[in-house]
C-alpha cells in the first residue's frame, strides 16, 4: 500500500446505498479488480484490503480476471477483521465460454469456492455473447465459435441464472454489456429480473438512453472504466479515443475542489445516480473520500452533463462473428438487434 493514510477508515455508514427492486440495498461506489494484464494478482488483492480498510464494502469481481483466488484469501482476511459478511457487496461475473445450460452453476461454484464465499450478492453474465477468446488476445482475433446474440439461446443461460438464486448461491443476479433492444427481451421473458445492468459509463460516455431505461425498469446502473480506464491494454485502444480526466471542464472543476479529475468523474458517477466501481492500487481512498466529501453544484453536474461525446472505450472487437462487422454492430446502434 502506497498511502500511509490507507488504513484510516472513513465512515462506510456514509457511503450512499442504492435500492435494488428485492428491497436489498448496494452501496454506491465499489471497487474494480481488472487488473488491466499489467496490475498482478497479488497487487489487486492488496488492494482490496487496503480498500476495505478505509471503508470500501463493494467490490466487483469476475472469473476472467484471473484473480479471484488471490482476492478470496483477502476477504478471509477481511472477514477476520469484525467486518461482517452481510456488509460487503461482493459481484462476480459468469465468463462467455461458460454460457452452456451445464456450466453456469458449476462456474458461479468455482468463483464462491476461489472468492471463499458461500454466497455471491451479484452473479452477472459478463457479456450478452458467447465466446471463447484466448485472454490477452488482439482485437483483430476472431472466434470461429463466436455467435450473435440469440434471445432463446441467452435465457437459457439466464434460467440457470435464476437457479443460483433459488439455490441461495447468488442474491440477485444481473446483466452486462447489453443494449435496449436485449433488454426489453430479457425483461419480458425473465421469471427473476436483472437487478443490475453494468455497463460503460463515463463524462465522455454517458450512455442517456440506456442510463434511463434501466432505471425506468427498476434495474440499477453499474458504470465500469469510470475515470475512462487510462490503464487499459493496448488492445483496446484507438486513435478516437479521448479521456474524461483531460476535459478542460472536468480539469477546471478539479482545481475548484482541489482534488484529481478522476475524483471528480466519480463524484459526478455517485452524484448522477450510477454505481461507480473505479480501479485502484494506489487512489481508492481519494476516490472514496471525494465521494463523502463536499458535492458538485448543480452548475457542475450541468456542466459535466453537457461534455458527452459517445466516446465507448471497450468496444468489444473480438466478439464479431462475422467478416465485414464494425463494432458497432455489437452495440444496436439502430434499436434493433443486429441480425445473425
Ligand atoms: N462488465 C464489464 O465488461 C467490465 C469492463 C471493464 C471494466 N469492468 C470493471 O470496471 C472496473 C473499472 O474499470 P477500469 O479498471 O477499466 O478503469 P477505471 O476505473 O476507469 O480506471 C482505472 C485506472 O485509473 C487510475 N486511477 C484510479 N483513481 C485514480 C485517481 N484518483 N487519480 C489518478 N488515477 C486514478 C488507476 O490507477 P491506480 O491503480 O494507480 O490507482 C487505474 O489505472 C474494472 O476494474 C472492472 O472491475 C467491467
Amino acid at each position: 500500500m502506497s498511502n500511509p493514510e490507507a488504513s484510516v477508515s472513513l465512515d462506510p455508514a456514509a457511503i450512499p446505498q442504492r435500492k435494488l427492486f428485492t428491497g436489498a440495498t448496494m452501496p454506491a461506489i465499489g471497487l474494480g479488480t481488472f487488473g488491466s494484464d499489467h496490475v498482478s494478482a497479488s497487487e489487486i488483492a492488496e488492494a482490496v484490503k487496503g480498500a476495505a480498510a478505509v471503508g470500501y464494502r463493494h467490490f466487483d469481481c469476475a472469473s476472467v480476471y484471473a484473480n479471484e483466488a488471490a482476492i478470496g484469501a483477502s476477504f478471509d482476511q477481511i472477514l477476520r477483521t469484525g467486518i461482517k459478511r452481510e456488509d460487503l457487496w461482493i459481484t462476480s461475473k459468469l465468463w462467455n465460454d461458460k454460457h452452456g445450460e451445464d456450466q453456469v452453476i458449476a462456474s458461479c461454484r468455482q468463483s464462491l469456492a476461489d472468492l471463499r464465499l458461500s454466497y455471491l450478492d451479484l452473479y452477472l453474465v459478463h457479456w450478452p455473447f458467447p465466446n471463447f477468446h484466448p485472454p490477452g488476445c488482439d482485437v483483430s482475433s476472431r472466434s470461429p465459435d463466436a455467435r450473435p446474440y440469440i434471445h432463446e439461446n441467452f435465457m437459457r443461460t439466464w434460467r440457470k441464472m435464476e437457479e443460483l438464486v433459488d439455490l441461495g448461491l447468488v442474491r440477485h443476479i444481473g446483466t452486462s454489456n447489453m443494449t435496449i433492444p436485449k433488454l426489453r427481451l430479457v425483461l419480458r421473458d425473465a421469471r427473476i429480473k436483472p437487478a443490475v445492468n453494468e455497463m460503460e459509463l463515463h463524462p465522455h460516455f454517458q450512455q442517456p438512453e440506456l442510463f434511463r431505461f434501466v432505471l425506468d425498469n427498476g434495474i440499477q446502473p453499474v458504470g465500469y472504466c469510470p475515470i475512462g480506464s487510462p490503464g487499459r491494454p493496448e488492445r483496446d485502444r484507438t486513435p478516437t479515443d479521448t479521456a474524461p480526466t483531460d476535459d478542460p471542464v472536468i480539469v477546471r472543476i478539479a482545481m475548484r475542489h482541489r482534488i484529481h479529475p478522476a475524483a471528480v468523474c466519480i463524484k459526478w458517477a455517485v452524484q448522477r445516480g450510477q454505481t461507480p466501481i473505479p480501479f485502484s492500487t494506489h487512489h481508492y481512498r481519494e476516490n472514496l473520500e471525494g465521494v463523502l466529501l463536499e458535492p458538485l453544484t448543480d452548475d457542475e453536474m450541468s456542466a459535466i452533463a453537457a461534455i458527452d461525446r459517445n466516446c465507448r472505450l471497450i468496444k468489444g472487437q473480438v466478439f464479431l462473428w462475422k467478416d465485414g462487422q464494425t463494432w458497432e454492430d455489437l452495440w444496436d446502434p439502430n434499436g434493433e438487434i443486429t441480425s445473425p
